[in-house]
């Protein structure tokens, strides 16, 4: 039976890719390694956690002798890998803890795959989850195409540009078989309310203040995660080895107007005056070095792989509201505890 090694699989973006993979290939071995950090979380995969062809492996990955004993036992067919520290405000107040996670536990995770698989890398594959923020900042025009030049501007996307440097140095020096994407702005059931947007459903929910950086005029592209997941899939199995794939909504938001949508959308099902939620919005000091703005061009992965978008960004948000709305067990878990020191410090309330 094939095996595939899913790392960070508790976390956001990971628990819908193991999600589709249990489902989608009963023949193929899962096995989701994760420390469970903060962001990790298995309720995320209470509906997939009793599969014959899941297996969930708590580990870290920047602990050497840890990866290296559980690649020689279980012979990894590929490798799809997500497990990152991954939110900008964490890594402007430590940014070491990316520097470890993000760096060192990808050439840890490399280390070990190189040396498995060196006999024979026909059929094996290293695939790196990354993010258009290696990219830098855009303009008010253009967009990232995968020739666009490495500009990290964050601690967190100088971690994650280094370690996509990484990836490719052992495709060219070892020969290792990867692939790499790079993805905008995900948003989704599941994702943990310090990123924008379920910070801001939970909050207009509470009848708290919607903290808005600076003017909230940087603008995102939005994508649903379950399009990411099916474009990690088709990457995974389709995908041309040595190859970046750029992924993207082809949605872009200027976080003010974001916010305001999703205060008239809560506002309605929620039963609230119109207009009610947006009074809530305040104006924060920004985040230090705020990358204006982030768009993807993403017509190799349309053009080779036959990718785009699937859901209406009004429609998947509408989704992830009512996810939120009927999951609070799941968000009253999760912003009990530490989330409230984080809140604190963060936001200075
Ligand atoms: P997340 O923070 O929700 O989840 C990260 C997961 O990794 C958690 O389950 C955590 O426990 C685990 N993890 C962290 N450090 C670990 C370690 N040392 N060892 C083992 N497990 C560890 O992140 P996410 O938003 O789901 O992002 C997943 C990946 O996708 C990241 O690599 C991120 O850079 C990338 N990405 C995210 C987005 C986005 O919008 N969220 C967009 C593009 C790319
Ligand atoms: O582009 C892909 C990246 O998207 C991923 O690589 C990251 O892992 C992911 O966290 C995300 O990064 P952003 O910094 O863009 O996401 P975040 O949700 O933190 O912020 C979105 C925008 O909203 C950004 O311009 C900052 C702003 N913001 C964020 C928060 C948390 C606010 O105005 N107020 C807030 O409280």
């Amino acid at each position: 039976m094939e095996k595939i090694l899913i790392t960070g699989g508790a976390g956001f973006i990971g628990s819908h890719v193991v999600r589709r993979f249990v489902e989608k290939y009963p023949n193929i071995q899962i096995f989701n390694l994760d420390s469970l950090t903060y962001a990790g979380n298995l309720e995320n995969l209470s509906d997939v956690s009793d599969m014959e062809n899941y297996t969930f492996l708590k580990g870290d990955i920047t602990d050497e002798d840890y990866v290296n004993r559980i690649f020689k036992e279980q012979l990894f067919d590929g490798v799809i890998h997500l497990a990152a520290e991954s939110h900008v405000d964490r890594s402007i107040s430590d940014p070491l803890s990316f520097l470890k996670a993000n760096i060192f536990g990808t050439v840890n995770l490399l280390n070990a795959a190189k040396e498995i698989w060196k006999s024979d890398f026909d059929g094996k594959l290293f695939y790196h989850i990354s993010t258009d923020e290696v990219y830098g900042s855009l303009g008010e025009s253009g967009l990232f195409t995968e020739e666009t030049s490495y500009d990290p501007k964050s601690p967190y996307s100088a971690s994650k540009a280094s370690s996509d440097h990484f990836v490719r140095a052992y495709h060219n020096t070892y020969g290792l078989p990867i692939v790499i994407s790079n993805c905008s702005n995900n948003y989704g059931p599941n994702q943990f309310p310090e990123k924008l947007i379920p910070l801001c459903i939970n909050n207009i929910k509470l009848k708290k203040p919607l903290p808005i950086y600076g003017k909230g005029e940087n603008i995102r592209d939005w994508l649903f995660v379950e399009d990411h997941a099916r474009a990690i899939d088709e990457i995974f199995h389709k995908g041309k080895v040595g190859r970046t794939y750029n992924i993207g909504g082809l949605n872009e938001w200027t976080n003010i107007d974001l916010v305001k949508y999703l205060c008239q959308i809560m506002d309605e099902k929620l039963g609230r005056n119109s207009g009610e939620s947006e009074k809530l919005i305040t104006y924060v000091k920004d985040r230090a070095g705020h990358d204006l703005r982030y768009a993807i061009d993403a017509s190799r992965i349309n053009d080779e792989l036959n990718w785009k978008p699937s859901l209406k960004f009004e429609e998947g948000l509408s989704k992830t509201v009512d996810w939120y709305l009927e999951n609070q067990d799941w968000i009253d878990a999760i912003t009990s505890g530490e989330y409230q020191n984080y809140y604190a410090k963060q936001y200075k309330s």
